[in-house]
């Protein structure tokens, strides 16, 4: 029976050959952040308050003019199609179905004109990486923008990837090639190898203007997360030139930076570790956020990943002053249970918790949440 995330994660561990399973589940290093994130946001209590009319909820928020209908989206994932051939569009699907936003990474295996194709341009944005072939963040920009993404995502908690040492002893690398235990569990996952032998392995299909996946070279820099390292707060004026749309800051922990992003311009701010496959001992991204908050001074939206398992998460970050949440392996591990139908089912357990949570908790509408709802003592700042 599949009841709540940890089902769903499960699932996907029986579905998925475990180097796949691996690379989505793992983190850095002792994956001391990757549970920070979860045992943090447990460690929050939340105070009810009774006797409210709570008859109707309304999980709906507006977030740069335009309603979503619970305050989520689907976080960007690279190499979904490894999960399942055509993840990045069925997980598109399923955002689109209940009203919130997909971000699509740059390392994704479907056309972003495609995926445009599929719903409406604000439930649509697109992350970007900056490799130090800068002509490759330029021209994903510049087709983003053709395309008419409805905001730009740049992740900027990516100077080299983090110590994932789960990818490398199971030898997850480009190019790929199998070792025996490897091929053994691929036998042993009949149903995810059918579908990749009839329809193909995934490629970084982004990468170029013309429908080419880029040389090996940068196909295996990309999946190694070699990333340009001079990229530095001058470089926004760059990105700046070629998008004028709203531009995010994904990966940011340090107040003084979420300040620099307030001068810097930016449109909103994604307070996140990475879903702890970065920097092994840097805080949960709950921890960080009231640091955040309080540096914003509610001059830009704030979102936070990192950690999100139940609808009752939500609420507590929410309570500390963010404007919404952005779901990472959760959508994922519906992925793997169920395709498209899988995500929708996540993106629907979620919102039922939060709709009940919110019940419970004696708020009928989003905007009634807040940091009165936090137990004083609970909060990890
Ligand atoms: C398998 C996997 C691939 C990811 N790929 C990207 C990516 O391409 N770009 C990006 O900005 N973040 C990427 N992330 C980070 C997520 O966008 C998000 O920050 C993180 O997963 C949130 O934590 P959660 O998984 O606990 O919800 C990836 C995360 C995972 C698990």
């Amino acid at each position: 029976m599949l009841l709540n995330i940890q089902d769903y994660r499960r699932q996907a561990q029986r579905r998925l050959p475990r180097f796949v399973f691996d690379y989505i589940d793992g983190g850095a290093e002792d994956e001391r952040c990757l549970q920070r994130n979860g045992s943090d946001l447990a460690a929050i209590h939340l105070l009810p308050t009774c006797l409210r009319d709570t008859h109707a909820i309304d999980t709906s928020t507006e977030v740069f003019g335009r309603r979503w209908q619970a305050p989520f989206a689907v976080a960007p994932i690279g190499l979904c199609g490894l999960v399942r051939p055509g993840g990045d569009m069925m997980m598109a699907q399923a955002a689109a179905a209940a009203g919130v936003p997909f971000i699509l990474s740059t390392a994704s295996n479907t056309r972003l004109e495609d995926l445009r194709q599929t719903s409406a341009p604000w439930l649509q944005w697109m992350q970007v990486y900056v490799m130090s072939e800068r002509s490759i963040a330029e021209q994903i920009v510049r087709r983003a923008k053709a395309a008419k993404f409805g905001a730009l995502v740049l992740t900027v908690d990516v100077p080299v990837s983090g110590a994932r040492e789960r990818d490398w002893r199971n030898h997850f690398k480009l190019p790929f090639r199998p070792t025996p235990a490897i091929a053994l569990d691929l036998l042993r996952h009949p149903g995810w190898l059918w579908r990749v032998l009839r329809q193909g392995a995934p490629s970084f299909v982004n990468m170029s203007e013309e429908n080419t996946a880029g040389s090996a070279e940068v196909q295996a820099a990309l999946l190694a997360r070699e990333m340009d390292r001079r990229l530095d707060w001058d470089s926004l004026r760059w990105l700046r030139g070629l998008w004028d749309g709203p531009l995010l800051l994904k990966g940011l922990l340090h107040p003084a930076d979420a300040r620099r992003a307030v001068a810097h311009g930016v449109d909103g701010v994604i307070v996140s570790n990475h879903g702890g496959r970065q920097l092994d001992v840097a805080p949960s991204s709950i921890a960080a956020l009231p640091g955040i908050v309080d540096a914003v001074a509610g001059r830009l939206p704030i979102f936070v990943d990192g950690g999100f398992r139940r609808g009752s998460d939500v609420v507590k970050a929410l309570a500390l002053g963010a404007k919404g949440v952005l779901l990472g392996r959760p959508p994922v591990y519906g992925l793997a249970s169920n395709g498209q139908q899988g995500t929708a089912a996540v993106l629907g357990l979620l919102r039922e918790e939060l709709e009940r949570s919110m019940t419970l908790l004696g708020t009928a509408c989003i905007s009634d949440i807040g940091r009165h709802h936090l137990m004083n003592d609970s909060h990890p700042s």
